[in-house]
């Protein structure tokens, strides 16, 4: 039996994706439909982890897991135990490299759970130390978005080097959010956008600008329950996000399905090139046709997301 436990939803970033990088504001929710859940075992051997990437010792995991392995290391370190005795199992229905922060997830199940192995109170700030330690190593230079919204748990509105205020959702509208099925790439997305933006500022800067506009609007609308208008600024998002060439084919397709079928506003959601879009319902009757209809048009899942819910 397992004697330590952690788990950590997805994210979902509503507004300020990629602008968010250039200090901009943005809002995030947490996506509690899919889960990452992390148990600890206790062996004689060297440590061992289960996961979909690797099964054996975490010594010869693959580059992918690097940022994980430096993330344990440091843990057991300050928890002053061992690098030696447990078995990691890690287990997951949200899917990677979809936008939806997996990363920063599995990062703060593990967190979780080897401090609750060792019996070691997590306070959110040591949490969000060691979740922002391996997003540097796994994304250069991440804003901290995903890392806040996951350790958190609650909607926010983030800025980088400014913090986060919770966002009360009491809107009356769904969220479709569809998996495009396609890896989104948001490191190469993030660091395209740089190079646009550092051979052309005079045409990203206003980019960015606008966007923060938008997020600032949308704080407003989601506070007065102004749905029409919250539709329109996430269309609007996703044409500017699109013009900084991060959009893709699937989510261009996935996009105009949903506002077809009736969405009042559809984006890309996270680092785009791929990973996921959202699509604003008006209730669910709306919200079922339009998950059908991006079905049918190859998304490989879609999730219902209640903007009324308040999540605790
Ligand atoms: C990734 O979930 C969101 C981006 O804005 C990158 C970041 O915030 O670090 C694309």
């Amino acid at each position: 039996t397992d004697f330590g436990q952690g788990a950590a939803s997805g994210k979902i970033i509503l507004m300020g994706e990629h602008s968010v990088v250039y200090g901009k504001p943005a809002i995030a929710l947490p996506f509690n439909q899919a889960q990452i859940t992390s148990k600890i075992y206790k062996t004689d051997k060297e440590i061992t982890i289960d996961c979909i990437y690797h099964q054996g010792e975490l010594n010869t995991a693959p580059d992918n897991l690097y940022g994980i392995k430096q993330l344990i290391n440091i843990v057991l370190i300050y928890l002053k135990q061992p690098f030696f005795g447990i078995h990691i199992k890690i287990e997951s229905n949200l899917p990677s490299q979809r936008g939806l922060g997996s990363s920063a997830a599995v990062s703060i199940a593990v967190v979780r759970s080897l401090f609750d192995a060792f019996q070691v109170n997590l306070t959110q700030e040591t949490l969000n130390h060691f979740v922002e330690i391996a997003e540097q190593i796994h994304h250069v230079n991440p804003s901290g978005l995903d890392a806040t919204t996951i350790a958190f748990g609650k909607a926010v509105f983030y800025q980088k080097d400014i913090g986060k205020s919770v966002i009360p959702l009491r809107m009356d509208a769904i969220l479709v959010v569809a998996d495009t099925g396609v890896k989104g790439l948001t490191k190469e997305a993030v660091s395209d956008v740089k190079k646009l933006w550092k051979s052309n500022p005079n045409i990203i800067n206003p980019i960015m600008d606008r966007l923060e506009e938008l997020t600032n609007n949308v704080k407003v609308f989601l506070e007065n329950n102004e749905v029409v208008r919250l539709g329109l600024a996430m269309t609007e998002a996703h044409q500017l996000l699109r013009s900084i060439d991060v959009s893709d084919d699937k989510l261009e397709e996935l996009v105009d399905v949903a506002l077809k079928s009736g969405a009042l506003g559809a984006k890309l959601t996270g680092g785009g090139k791929g990973g996921c879009m959202i699509a604003l319902a008006t209730n669910m009757e709306q919200a079922i046709l339009i998950a059908d209809s991006l079905k049918q048009s190859g998304a490989a899942h879609t999730w219902f997301y209640d903007l009324k819910e308040i999540i605790t």
